[in-house]
């Protein structure tokens, strides 16, 4: 097995990589009221000195006052905030590295915090937690208007900024995929409906007032999911035809690289004539826009065992090359293995298998 098709350049539009490895978005709480610090700074930094071809920050929160869930995840809005944000982007081009904030909306998930709640209600667009499950009020008109411009003012300071491309979290059921999902959106409005395409209206939005805001050429990238945090077994697209509808209604509003959240990047997207595509090989295939896979790449346990706090062995890189080299995806995105060591891209371009380390619990307590 060769890792070389980890290691050829890729491009698009203004992006240019040195190579296919994308750090994955992860959530680290180190930024004490909303401001990423120092540490948060070299923490990236040491990911791009050491052969990540692109960086997507943790999630970010776009300006609603209830667009984060916990008072030490950072902040996209604010003098101090993207004075801090600048000086991250500052140190990883230092060294030669490529970033995308995400931008995040985390709707209606409340709070783990005892003794922090968000300074404002909770946005989501039909007042639910899950199906079932009133938390909230509906968003009205004028919040959603709000919501979106939020968006779209992040993206234009983050191309103003410096960094190299945006990504909007739409996934695991934040408030951009309360919308996308039946079960979290009973909106009889423009921005609800029986079908994915009117569903994605409220993601159309934010992407078209994005692509306003940041011109035709700046690389946007749209994370999205079938599974849910709230259910792991929830689809919003159930055929292909209902995933090309919803992609295309996505790209046709602004998207450019679709990033498509698995938790094992080797299930398949479909499983009724045995092609063993992947959910980022089918977006592809029925788009034609580059795409990132990811989920338990380089690891053998799912991410969300983390939560619980569980480590995860290692695991060989054969079935994700098979699936790079057959042309599936373009990029791949690495989470908790880039978490748990900084130098892991290095150490697969150098061949250095016997020094990749197993993910560990304690690693989720320091910024390594
Ligand atoms: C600690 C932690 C925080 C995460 N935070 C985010 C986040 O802010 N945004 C996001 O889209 N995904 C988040 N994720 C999911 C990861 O981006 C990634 O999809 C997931 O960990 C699977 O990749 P892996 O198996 O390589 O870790 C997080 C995952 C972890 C482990």
């Amino acid at each position: 097995m060769t890792t070389a098709g980890l290691f050829s350049p890729f491009s698009f539009k203004t992006l240019n990589l040195k190579n296919r490895i994308v750090m994955a978005p992860m959530t680290r709480s180190f930024s004490p009221g909303g401001v990423a610090t120092e540490d948060v700074s070299s923490y990236y930094r040491r990911r791009a000195a050491a052969d990540v071809g692109l960086i997507v920050s943790e999630g970010t929160g776009v300006k609603r006052p209830a667009s984060l869930n916990g008072p030490d995840m950072p902040r996209f809005y604010g003098d101090a905030e993207l004075a801090a944000w600048q000086h991250v982007i500052d140190e990883v081009h230092s060294v030669g590295g490529v970033m995308a904030p995400q931008l995040w909306h985390v709707g209606a998930v409340k709070t783990k915090h005892e003794t922090w709640s968000p300074p404002g209600p909770y946005d989501s667009p039909s007042g639910l937690a899950r199906p079932g499950k009133q938390f909230g009020e509906p968003m009205a008109d004028h919040e959603i208007a709000d919501a979106i411009a939020a968006f779209a003012e992040a993206a234009g300071n983050a191309k103003r900024l410096g960094f190299d491309a945006v990504e909007l979290h739409g996934a695991h059921g934040y408030l951009i995929d309360q919308f996308f999902w039946h079960g979290t959106n009973e909106r009889s409005d423009a921005f609800g409906g029986p079908s994915i395409v009117e569903r994605a209206r409220f993601a159309a939005g934010i992407l078209k007032a994005v692509r306003a805001a940041v011109g035709p050429d700046f690389p946007v990238i749209i994370r999205i999911s079938q599974w849910k945090s709230q259910d792991y077994a929830a689809r919003l697209a159930e055929t292909r035809s209902e995933m090309q509808a919803w992609l295309g209604a996505l790209i046709d509003a602004g998207a450019d690289i679709l990033h498509c959240s698995q938790r094992r990047f080797w299930e398949p997207e479909f499983e009724d004539d045995g092609s063993d595509l992947n959910f980022a090989g089918w977006a592809k295939k029925l788009t034609g826009q580059p795409t990132i896979t990811v989920g338990s790449v380089g690891l053998e346990a799912e991410f969300f065992g983390a939560f619980r706090g569980e480590g995860s062995e290692t695991a060989p890189l054969d079935e994700l090359m098979r699936r790079l080299d057959r042309g599936d995806f373009d990029l791949v995105g690495v989470g908790r293995a880039l978490l748990q060591d900084p130098l892991w891209a290095t150490k697969v371009k150098e061949g250095r298998a016997d020094e990749l380390q197993a993910f560990t619990r304690e690693s989720l307590a320091t910024l390594t």
